[in-house]
């Protein structure tokens, strides 16, 4: 929908690998990178975000960006004060001449474990500011509503004013594009998604899902403070969503994914050299200490050689 060829996309340095596919390998558009963390991993590189977006804005007539928080696979999502920023940096560039897109990737979209999180999409602090500014929201039902497999989503479009040939030109645009991509979204899984939204106790069933996974993401946190882990592996800031990273010391992270695999019988996913992927979605609270510790292990296996 909003990808020309050569096409700069601004991302994070960790993101969803898909976003290579979908944008690079079958829309030929360039992904440009920004840090998503400082060195010290003590918050998300909004620094480095302002400096990617304004250097691209410089040379580029339109920029794209997609903001995914919380995030995969870092689980971290913005405070307050840092969509504010974000949000600032995007409306700015827009206001200065450059066609922007704002995608706002809320996948994770509502599990937020704590206080001082922003509880809302950073679509809307950009839809409507700007005319140079187009906000999208895509959310989708594998993890908002847990049915891996449904392959339903949403896409709102938010722009400046109530042009109704704009929004028009916007809704046939995104059906053709549905029509010419995977010709049709499932009607039985709209349908379930549907009925299950209208369900009386729809909000209880996914208070109590929310409620399990924020369990278990502070019982990583609890465990992780202890200093046992401190030789082996940094952790990243999580606060929000499906899973966290952790930043390996001095082994290399694919080859630790394949010795926990073969040695312990543990599955965890490989970023890049040095980091992992852990997913808290498919581990209970029972096991999370136990998890920790095998990777310390499978760790300390490697450094004998
Ligand atoms: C950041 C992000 N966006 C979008 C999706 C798309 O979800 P799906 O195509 O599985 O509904 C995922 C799934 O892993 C994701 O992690």
């Amino acid at each position: 929908m909003w990808i020309d060829k050569d096409d700069v996309i601004v991302l994070p340095d960790m993101m969803w690998g898909n976003y290579n596919m979908t944008f690079c390998i079958r829309n030929s558009g360039k992904i440009v990178h920004y840090k998503a963390y400082d060195d010290q991993l003590t918050r998300f590189n909004v620094d480095s975000f302002e400096e990617v977006v304004r250097e691209q804005a410089k040379i580029n007539d339109k920029i794209i960006t997609v903001l995914n928080f919380p995030h995969n696979p870092s689980g971290y999502s913005l405070s307050v004060e840092e969509a504010n920023r974000v949000a600032a940096i995007l409306i700015d560039v827009a206001k200065g001449g450059t066609n922007v897109v704002a995608a706002c990737d809320d996948a994770y979209f509502g599990l937020f474990f704590e206080e001082e999180t922003s509880k809302e999409s950073i679509f809307t602090k950009l839809a409507g500011a700007d005319k140079r500014l187009l906000a999208v929201k895509l959310d989708g039902a594998t993890k908002e509503d847990y049915v891996w497999g449904f392959r339903t989503g949403f896409v709102t479009y938010g722009i400046l004013g109530d042009n109704d040939l704009v929004l028009e030109a916007l809704e046939k645009k995104t059906a053709g594009c549905i029509r010419g991509n995977i010709s049709n979204c499932s009607h039985l899984s709209q349908t379930i998604l549907l009925k299950s939204m209208a369900d009386e106790n729809y909000d209880t069933y996914k208070q109590e899902k929310f409620e399990l996974l924020k369990r278990r993401a502070l019982k990583m946190k609890s465990v992780l403070k202890d200093p046992k882990f401190n030789d082996s592996f940094d952790v990243y800031p999580f606060n929000s969503g499906y899973f966290m990273c952790i930043r390996l010391k001095d082994v290399d992270a694919e080859q630790l994914r394949i010795h926990l695999l073969e040695k312990y019988g543990t599955g965890l996913i490989s970023i890049g050299k040095k980091n992992i992927r852990v997913a808290f979605s498919c581990l209970e609270e029972s096991d999370v200490e136990t998890l920790f510790d095998i990777i310390v292990n499978g760790i300390s296996d490697l450094r004998k050689g």
